[in-house]
């Protein structure tokens, strides 16, 4: 694997990947690998013929009160969990190489970005598009794959991706989950053990979901129903503050007021006021 910090010479390297003909698969991450970084690897791998992985932690889709700083990071712990998994390429730039002093372009989606985190996390979805935009241009991948845990950023990044027309085909991966159920994150590291519990909750919740829909003939279930069902489960934990428990649906990300195939339940929830954890799960079928 060869570890790549600049941004002309990873542009030199997927130029000549073209040339050859060889299909790339983008990862884009901002590392502190976990089994669910691991697992888009693995999905990059079968798509394509060069795997490039990007590590950047993106300091313009962090708010002034979150938490870049303590932002997990390791280059050569994930250097080693990369190289494991057959990576080509670990793209890994400067902060300043990213945006150098007189940057002043925004990627910005319209539509998708304005509710959930979008309302939460004002000017992330703006972050993250830019960032992914870039990485796009920079690697010119001929796909790229997200983790459906993000499952608002994977729909923004598939309507930029449309609306600007970039030849990527971007594929979603199912979320990879804990023993215990908890979706892998990296923000995961942040949790003390008394607030394990605290943040299973939000799994349980979309298990009790699951199942109150599945004993009934889901055109009988409103939205409303599930919603409290949630917010009991996790508002049980004095620890944990609800940013938002909606059911929408999983293209448009409108709300849901019947349940149908399509609906998405989706959480967002802060640990301690620290720790802000999602999660999602539709709530028929698999
Ligand atoms: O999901 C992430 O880790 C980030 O939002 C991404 C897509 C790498 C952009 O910085």
């Amino acid at each position: 694997m060869r570890l790549v910090t600049s941004p002309t010479d990873i542009k030199e390297v997927t130029e000549r990947y073209h040339l050859r003909h060889l299909t790339v698969g983008l990862v884009p991450t901002m590392g502190w690998f976990h089994e669910g970084h691991l697992s888009l690897m693995r999905m990059a791998r079968k798509n394509a013929d060069k795997v490039i992985v990007s590590l950047f932690v993106n300091p313009i889709q962090f708010g002034p009160n979150e938490d870049l700083d303590s932002y997990p990071y390791d280059l050569e712990r994930d250097s080693r969990l990369a190289e494991g998994e057959g990576v080509d390429i670990l793209f890994a730039p400067e902060k300043n190489a990213m945006y150098p002093k007189n940057f002043g372009s925004t990627v910005s989606v319209t539509g998708l970005t304005s509710q959930l985190c979008g309302s939460s996390r004002p000017g992330h979805f703006d972050g993250v598009t830019t960032v992914v935009a870039k990485l796009f241009n920079l690697t010119r991948p001929h796909s790229a794959i997200f983790g459906e845990k993000d499952y608002q950023q994977l729909a923004v990044i598939k309507k930029m991706v449309r609306d600007l027309d970039f030849p990527i085909k971007i594929l979603g991966h199912p979320i990879v989950r804990e023993k215990s159920g908890l979706a892998m994150s990296s923000r995961n590291s942040y949790l003390e053990k008394g607030e394990m519990d605290a943040a299973l909750s939000l799994f349980r919740s979309i298990q009790k979901a699951r199942e109150f829909v599945s004993k009934r003939s889901a055109e009988d279930v409103d939205a409303a129903q599930i919603k409290s069902l949630v917010h009991n489960v996790i508002n049980f934990h004095r620890e944990c503050e609800i940013d938002y428990i909606k059911v929408v649906n999983d293209t448009t990300l409108e709300d849901c007021h019947k349940i149908t195939k399509n609906s998405l339940l989706v959480l967002a929830v802060k640990i301690n006021n620290r720790i802000r954890l999602i999660d999602n799960s539709i709530l028929k079928g698999s």
